[in-house]
């Protein structure tokens, strides 16, 4: 019987860094070993009912995440779910910006296989390292049947595109799905399903995959940007964005989106002069429940970063727009 074939992509991250000791767990340098290195780490992937097949993307710590990258990424993430024999696949990647490649895949492919990213918080030098489990893990969902939706497995939790934030600076265990709860737990390469895959998000995908595509690596991406409300916000910053170009702009409000009244005069200047505005929250929990009268679109539960990507794609797609 044919196996079938699960892609691992390599991007870099702390699940491929090294440090000069095994005890230096923030001392090291992310990014350092290939993805052929990581699966070869893992004997028990060797003897799996899969094939795996790996891809060097990138070699990238992930704060360093950029367009071009992404556009490099989703190109090939479709190439490979377009394989029949192709499974699923498996994305090494940096914890620090993983929650916004996990839904930039997601807002545009909204994949009917599964893509599951995963990652580490220390070094595969270390004396204990998480990446090899986690890897191991993140292949046994690629391969479960019925699994779809852009995922992320860490320390053994299987947390969906749309809510996984990372939410700890050193803890193995380092992401949440927040209210939502985790998708799934993986238990001794086995999966323990507590609510449904994710759905594809419907709207603009495909056109927003046309211009990413007529973008090419090296064009710009419009201008999106992320201001903060916080006591004493004056509206400066985003005076300032204006003035620079910005195309849209997400504040991370407090509590339910409310803003300081300063930096909202300024944004619903900047939403008059053709700027989009979304409302998000900086509160970790919770989402922005909207009122009619709202003069500022919230984020549809996105996290200040995801409905950053969100209102990238909606640009692009208004790029590729008939006249
Ligand atoms: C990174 O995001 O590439 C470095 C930090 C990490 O992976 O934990």
């Amino acid at each position: 019987m044919d196996r079938k074939k699960i892609v691992v992509l390599g991007t870099g991250g702390t699940i491929a860094g090294t440090a000069a000791s095994a005890s230096d767990h923030l001392g090291y340098t992310a990014a350092q070993l290939g993805v052929v290195q990581l699966v070869a780490a893992v004997p028990a992937l060797a003897a799996g009912p899969w094939e795996l097949l790996t891809e060097q993307l990138a070699q990238v710590d992930s704060k360093d995440m950029d367009f071009d990258i992404w556009a490099r990424l989703v190109r090939r993430v479709s190439h490979h779910l377009a394989q029949a024999d192709v499974q699923g696949m498996v994305i090494t990647h940096g914890t620090d910006t993983l929650e916004e490649t996990a839904w930039f895949l997601q807002a545009l492919l909204g994949p009917d296989k599964p893509v599951v990213l995963t990652c580490a918080m220390r070094p595969a030098t270390a004396l204990a390292p998480d990446g090899p489990q986690n890897l191991l893990d993140a292949v046994a969902v690629a391969s479960h049947p019925g699994a779809c939706g852009v995922l992320a497995v860490c320390a053994g939790v299987v947390h969906g595109a749309r809510e996984v934030q990372k939410v700890h600076t050193y803890r193995l265990d380092a992401f949440s799905s927040g209210d939502a709860g985790p998708l799934a737990y993986v238990e001794n390469g086995g999966l323990r399903l507590l609510r449904n895959w994710p759905a594809a998000p419907a709207g603009q995908a495909q056109t927003a995959m046309k211009n990413i595509a007529n973008l090419g690596e090296k064009r710009r991406w419009p201008r999106v940007d992320i201001v903060l409300s916080h006591a004493g916000a004056d509206g400066a910053v985003v005076r300032a964005l204006v003035a620079d170009g910005v195309r849209g702009l997400v504040v991370a409000g407090t509590g339910n989106g409310s803003l300081h009244h300063a930096l909202e005069s300024a944004l619903l200047q900047a939403q008059a002069a053709g700027v989009k505005v979304v409302r998000a929250t900086r509160c970790l929990e919770g989402r922005v429940l909207s009122s009619p009268d709202d003069a500022l679109a919230d984020s549809q539960g996105l996290s200040p970063v995801k409905a950053r990507i969100s209102l990238l794609l909606e640009l692009l797609a208004a790029s590729d727009a008939p006249a």
